[in-house]
Parts: C-alpha cells; sequence; structure tokens
C-alpha cells in the first residue's frame, strides 16, 4: 500500500485516500498511521514494535498512542510533580514529554513505611519522604489496582500532600489517558481496560471524599484531538511522500489542519470498539470513514453495530483495505 501511496507522489489526483489503524484487536497489514488507545511505552519503541511486526519502515510520527496528547499538558506542569501512573517505562515518557519532575506510583510507594499499602508487597526499599502531587496523569492501564488506586485517593483528598489531613485542600487534577471500558488482547474475551480503572477511581474517591471527582479528563480515542493529531500524522506522511499539500503551516503533531485542507478525500479509521474507534471516527466527521472489524477484536458482530453504527462493516483489517481501495475504483 506504501508503495501505490509513493507512485501517487508524481501523480496530483484531486484528493486521494489515507488510513489509520486501530492496533489492539487489529492484524496490522498496511501501516500508515496507527491511532491507538494503547501506550505505556514511548512512540518511538511502539513505532519500533510495529516496524518489526510488518517487515516496513514505521516512523515515531506515524504512532499516536492514548498518551500522546497528554505531551501537549507537559509545558504547564515542567517541574510540578505529578504521579505518572505506570505500566510499562512510564516514567520514560513522562520524561520524554518534558515532565521533569514526574514520580511514579512504585516510587511514592517506597517514599512511605509500608503502613500506607498494607495489602501491597513492597518491591523497593524505603526511600526519602514523598513530594506534594500537583496533578494526577494516568498514562497507561495500572498493573496494580489497589496501590494505584489508594495513592490517587491518598493524593486527591490531602492536596497532593500524601499523609496528610488538611481541611483546606488545594484541587489536585486527574487526567486518565484513555476511556476504553474494555480491550481486546490474545483472551478470548475482552480484558477491562483504563476506562473501568477509572470507574473505580471515581466510584471510591466519591465514597472516601464524600464528594463528585472533579473534571476527569481523557484525551485519546474517541476525542477530537486524537483525531486530529491523527491527521496532521497522515498529512505530513502525505508530505513526505511528495504530495503538495495545501495547508500552512507545516502540518505536525497538535497542529490543527483544517479538514478541508487536508489532501484526502477520506480517511479509513479501521477500529473494533465502537465506543473508541467508530464513535470517534463518526464525531470526527469527514474525511473521516469508519470502518469496524468484526472477527479480531472486542466487537464481534453480527454485523455492524445499531448503537454507534460504522460506515463500513469487515471482517478483519485486509477486508478493510481491501474495501476502501474497492470504493477508491
Ligand atoms: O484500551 C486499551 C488499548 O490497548 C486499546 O488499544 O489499539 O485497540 O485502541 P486500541
Ligand atoms: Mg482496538
Amino acid at each position: 500500500l506504501l508503495a501505490q501511496f509513493s507512485q501517487l507522489a508524481g501523480v496530483q489526483p484531486a484528493k486521494q485516500i489515507a488510513f489509520s489503524f486501530d492496533i489492539d484487536g487489529q492484524r496490522p497489514l498496511y501501516p500508515v498511521c496507527f491511532l491507538t488507545n494503547g501506550g505505556g511505552v514511548t512512540e518511538q519503541a511502539k513505532a519500533d514494535q510495529l516496524a518489526s511486526w510488518l517487515g516496513v519502515r514505521v516512523t515515531a510520527e506515524q504512532v499516536i498512542l492514548s498518551h500522546t496528547p497528554i505531551r501537549l499538558l507537559a509545558a504547564g506542569y515542567g517541574s510540578a510533580p505529578v504521579l505518572a501512573e505506570r505500566r510499562g517505562c512510564v516514567a520514560d515518557v513522562a520524561e520524554a514529554y518534558g515532565f521533569r519532575a514526574a514520580v511514579t506510583s512504585a516510587e511514592l510507594a517506597a517514599a512511605y513505611p509500608p503502613s500506607m499499602l498494607p495489602f501491597s508487597s513492597r518491591a523497593m526499599p524505603l526511600g526519602s519522604a514523598g513530594v506534594p502531587i500537583t496533578a494526577v496523569f494516568v498514562f497507561h492501564d495500572p498493573a496494580d489496582w489497589y496501590r494505584d488506586l489508594q495513592i490517587i485517593v491518598d493524593a486527591m483528598t490531602s492536596g497532593g500532600v500524601i499523609g496528610s489531613r488538611r481541611s483546606d485542600m488545594p484541587h489536585v487534577p486527574i487526567f486518565f489517558s484513555n476511556p476504553d471500558m474494555v480491550y481486546a488482547d490474545d483472551f478470548p474475551t475482552p480484558r477491562l481496560g483504563q476506562g473501568a480503572f477509572a470507574a473505580a477511581v471515581q466510584a471510591v474517591y466519591e465514597k472516601v471524599a464524600g464528594r463528585p471527582m472533579e473534571s476527569v479528563n481523557t484525551f485519546s480515542k474517541p476525542s477530537s484531538l486524537a483525531f486530529r493529531l491523527a491527521a496532521s500524522s497522515l498529512a505530513a506522511e502525505a508530505k513526505e511522500g511528495g504530495w503538495k499539500l495545501r495547508t500552512s503551516p507545516e502540518p505536525s503533531m497538535g497542529k490543527r489542519i483544517r479538514d478541508s485542507d487536508l489532501p484526502f478525500r477520506a480517511i479509513y479509521h479501521v477500529g473494533d470498539n465502537i465506543h473508541s474507534d467508530i464513535a470517534g471516527a463518526r464525531a470526527a466527521g469527514p474525511p473521516w470513514v469508519s470502518v469496524l472489524v468484526t472477527e479480531t477484536g472486542v466487537w464481534r458482530g453480527p454485523g455492524n453495530s445499531p448503537e454507534v453504527p460504522a460506515y463500513l462493516v469487515v471482517s478483519d483489517v485486509e477486508a478493510a483495505v481491501a474495501a476502501a481501495l474497492q470504493r477508491r475504483q
């Protein structure tokens, strides 16, 4: 497919097509842009993994992870300590985004006596006293829900000074990277995702603090920001492939390119989750076209979702690409 795009580079058709792929629940075959609610690693690490799976070049700019939009917030929290929930190498991700004082839940757990987490095994030696937390960023699905739930509730009910009982607490905002209640992996049925953890955090916080949790933010699919970042990635990919774009400024992560300036008459987003992939592509509107796979991920049919109907319904990614290319004829 990339070869076809490079052939098109010379041809100056009025508008061509592009693809944005969900990852989990997919068998990616034709990499152009990967828009996933997965994460926990840097964009470069995910690009390298995709390149090794697919045997084609994949750049970090082609990968939009659940926490990629959080990069846009780092400037506001440059040196402020933030709690980065972690599985994988999220501390490296936070640092790569510019959070110079991110502390992970595992590091915080090690900074307090064992009585802080009576039911968690202490994997790290006791460290120095904790640091006041100014914000909580859940970059990726936590490995230890009990530990991270306890630490988040501690941080958000103590104005960020874990262990204190002051009443005049400054608000500590929380940002979740993705709202997926479930997602598909190799297990026969879907697994609980970060949206389930967020629901647990909100329910426990309301019981413990006696008030609802304020302004919970999520940034990945189905948010329009995630799809705008993907459109910028695709425009940059097209420009690198020699297409002449009418856009200015230069397409780059986060700068909004007007949909009318995109060089695509259709961007096929292929996904398995009706609440993230299909809802997001529908809300993003033209040139996005929602394509639902029915045999490899969360949604298993039969047919289209009556609740969030996709524009195209196919069995898997290969059928999705074939259907899209067929429509191009
Ligand atoms: O929500 C968990 C995540 O792994 C789902 O990824 O690629 O299906 O959006 P994806
Ligand atoms: Mg998926």
